[in-house]
């Protein structure tokens, strides 16, 4: 377990930043990498570990980025290569890592690769994506983006061919029985790891392989694909991470492990959801049938954890009726929704009540794995649902009260997007420096949380056992790492609850709570009763003297 804890990305916090939406150091509109890089003061501050950055490569922006044109060049908007290369460097010198997203299953239909390709069938390049002379093939494989696509094949005039997309029309999927394609790609991940990144946030890694008859999901040759990837990834560099997002169930997840030699993470997409289904029930009941669904992971591996991200709030690994309800509880209007999720940010969703915010991570980081924080959900920003697509929770970060909320000097009317100006979301409310100072703002807080929670890494990679108690609004685990204990207790209702645990095993020791430092009663031989006030959470150490 030493070893374990010696990964850097076992116990790290991570931090996900759209460039373009973070600071704007040319005041043309769009944040940008010197931007970037005038707040990683602020990033370290807030004592995360990793920035992991979304696609910053040049792009016709038809899917904000994940439609790229040139996977070795940067978009005009965000700087050029030396300004990346300051970003790691500056990074590396504040003790953060960077990591950057990994785009293999598509490209952009405006990528030289598939210009040449529907133009020229004889070339090379024709046989880097997926063509058919119908639409018939794969029927068996869903549509992802509901809301938009009507089918994972569109013809293409030039070609005189249908082509294979998982995601947008404009999104071809790559080839991955082509064997050039596969180069092709770890040459990419060379040329990003030699600048010095720590490693990759690997998108939509499920869909690299069709096969007829199969839902084209999780194929053990698209698993072959990633350990060889992964294999040539250990021969030349060191301490990297690899990330997978695959929006599966946990035992599919597990897969992209393998015996440890396929990804070192995984995201953990199912136990979201129900993080919002506990906490608006007051019910424990979901995280813990979460929780006996997900498997053992290989050792040196790690589940990486979320709230929100850049994307629709997924309700893709619930059941039907599930979705119906979240749907009902947390986007009652129709614009709230999108394909099958949510397009909100975590404070409205937690109806602006830091409490509930501050619950929602504590519950996140009392589970196993390592947590992201989302820009801005450190500080509670709101939405902006009527934007297009998933645009309304990328809206410009809230530095401060001045024009554009400090995010950019350009005139309002030339920003990417809007910054958010209604009601008690408003920059002018809710911003770094207003919080910065305000020790009980949601940021101080959230600083406070992810301290306490990086200085025990064994909330991160310890073992988990979930207590009996009979109040059912009442989470109580109890993690373990050698001879540490800590056991969290978490009052997931907005009634004040009063439990009772048998914690005689741990009789003599007085519990502290690692949060607010507050000391418990000494635990007897008794049951321990326990009374806890709405929406509330506890760290008690329960490590003895030795
Ligand atoms: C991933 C990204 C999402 C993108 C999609 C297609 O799911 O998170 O933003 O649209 O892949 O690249």
């Amino acid at each position: 377990m030493t070893a374990e804890k010696q990964l850097w990305y076992m116990n790290a916090i991570f931090y996900e930043v759209h460039v373009r939406a973070y600071r704007d150091s040319n005041a043309d509109g769009n944040g940008d990498l010197p931007g970037l890089i005038s707040k990683l003061d602020y990033i370290k501050e807030l004592g995360v570990d990793c920035v992991w950055v979304l696609p910053i490569y040049p792009s016709p922006l038809k899917d904000d980025g994940y439609d790229i044109a040139d996977y070795y060049n940067l978009h005009p908007d965000y700087g050029l290569i030396e300004d990346f290369k300051n970003l790691v460097q500056a990074a590396h010198e504040r003790g953060l890592k960077v990591i950057a997203d990994l785009v293999l299953n598509h490209t952009s239909d405006q990528h030289p690769w598939f210009q040449v390709a529907r133009s020229d069938p004889e070339s090379k390049y024709h046989d880097y994506y997926v063509w058919s002379d119908n639409k018939e093939k794969y029927s068996d494989a869903r549509i992802i983006f509901l809301d938009t696509e009507v089918s994972n094949w569109t013809y293409d005039e030039e070609a005189g061919q249908f082509y294979w997309h998982r995601f947008y029309a404009s999104q071809p999927d790559l080839n991955y029985d082509n064997p050039d394609v596969r180069k092709e790609m770890l040459n990419v991940m060379k040329f990003w790891l030699d600048m010095g990144i720590d490693g990759f946030r690997a998108d939509a890694v499920p869909y690299l392989i069709e096969r007829e008859g199969t839902n084209c999901e999780n194929l053990p040759e698209t698993h072959e694909i990633l350990k060889s990837i992964r294999s040539s990834l250990d021969a030349n560099y060191q301490g990297k991470v690899l990330l997978a997002e695959a929006n599966q169930w946990p035992k599919d997840v597990r897969q992209y492990f393998g015996d440890g030699d396929e990804f070192n993470m995984g995201f953990h997409f199912p136990v979201m959801p129900r993080i919002f289904m506990a906490i608006k029930e007051g019910d424990a009941t979901p995280i813990r049938w979460i929780m006996s669904q997900t498997p053992d992971i290989p050792a040196g591996t790690q589940w990486c954890t979320f709230l929100r991200n850049h994307d629709e709030l997924t309700l893709e690994m619930v059941t039907e009726e599930e979705r119906q309800w979240m749907w009902q509880e947390y986007a009652p209007q129709p614009r709230m929704r999108l394909n099958l999720g949510i397009r909100r940010r975590l404070a409205p969703l937690m109806d602006n009540d830091h409490r509930k915010i501050l619950l929602a991570n504590a519950l996140l980081y009392s589970l196993p794995g390592a947590p992201i924080v989302y820009y801005g959900d450190e500080i509670g920003m709101g939405d902006n649902i009527w934007l297009p697509d998933r645009n309304g929770v990328r809206t410009p970060m809230q530095w401060d009260d001045s024009l554009n909320a400090g995010f950019s000097d350009a005139p309002p009317e030339m920003l990417y997007t809007p910054v958010i100006t209604q009601g008690s979301f408003s920059y002018k409310i809710v911003n770094v420096a207003a919080e910065k100072v305000d020790p009980n703002s949601l940021l101080s807080r959230m600083k406070h949380l992810i301290q306490i929670r990086r200085e025990n890494p064994i909330l991160a990679v310890g073992d988990y056992e979930f207590l009996a108690t009979e109040v059912k609004q009442v989470l109580t685990i109890l993690r373990k790492l050698d001879d540490e204990e800590i056991l969290c207790v978490l009052n997931l209702s907005e009634q004040t609850q009063e439990i009772s645990l048998d914690l005689s095993p741990w009789n003599g020791t007085s519990p502290v709570d690692l949060l607010s430092g507050e000391v418990f009663p000494t635990i007897s031989n008794n049951p321990t009763s326990l009374k806890l006030e709405p929406l509330t959470y506890h760290w008690l150490n329960l490590t003895r003297e030795s």
